[in-house]
């Protein structure tokens, strides 16, 4: 036990950690072959964690899986400490892997998530849990990076929101990875 004051350790939640369980965290997953240290289903909320538990929840290809994205963003702004953080990355609709797998539900955007921004992008009736948007990075297949395109992307927004609405289809995206503040 620790006497006095010292380094408080951060506590991290890694959701859907299949084998690849950060160093750390604690683990969730529902296959008794991964690497969680407790068994749930992310479908089923509320998970078995006190409100406020945690002060960084990853969810690393995993939001893509779930049954209620909506859902799945409020349980994590139930779980995180005010001011906690949220990493989480899924693959962008355009790359191959998002409709290769099967398990599979959701196919997002870079904008997906501004449902949950300051303004709810417009649509606040959807949930009350709000997340300020602290980065959004974009990776672009190899050929795409070497010509200079996700630079362009991830360093001027305008270019990345022209790219999603007339480029994407053609030069395409592979994986988002956001980071997320909750705000109370
Ligand atoms: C593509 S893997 C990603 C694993 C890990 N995060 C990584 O980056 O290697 C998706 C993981 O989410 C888990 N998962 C998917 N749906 C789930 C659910 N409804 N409840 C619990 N875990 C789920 C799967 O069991 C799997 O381990």
């Amino acid at each position: 036990m620790q006497s006095g004051p010292g380094p408080v350790s951060m506590r991290i939640l890694d959701v859907g950690c299949g084998l690849n369980k950060h160093p750390g965290a604690i683990g969730i997953d529902r296959n008794p072959r991964s690497n969680a240290d407790v068994l749930c289903d992310l479908d089923r909320v509320p998970y078995p964690f006190a409100p406020e538990s945690f002060d960084l929840i990853r969810a690393v290809h995993v939001v893509e899986h779930v049954s209620d994205v909506i859902q799945t963003m409020e349980e994590f702004h139930r779980l995180l400490k005010s001011g906690g953080r949220l990493y989480l990355a899924t693959p962008h609709y355009t790359d191959f892997s998002s409709f290769c797998d099967p398990t599979h539900r959701w196919h997002l955007n870079s904008f997906s998530f501004r449902y949950f921004g300051e303004d709810h992008g417009g649509f606040g009736y959807y949930t009350q849990a709000k997340f300020r948007e602290i980065s959004v990075r974009l990776r672009l297949l190899a050929l795409w990076r070497w010509l200079g395109f996700e630079f362009l992307v991830n360093r001027f927004p305008h270019f990345r929101r022209l790219w999603e609405y007339y480029l994407c289809f053609i030069i395409r995206g592979k994986s988002m990875e956001f980071e997320f503040e909750k705000v109370s």
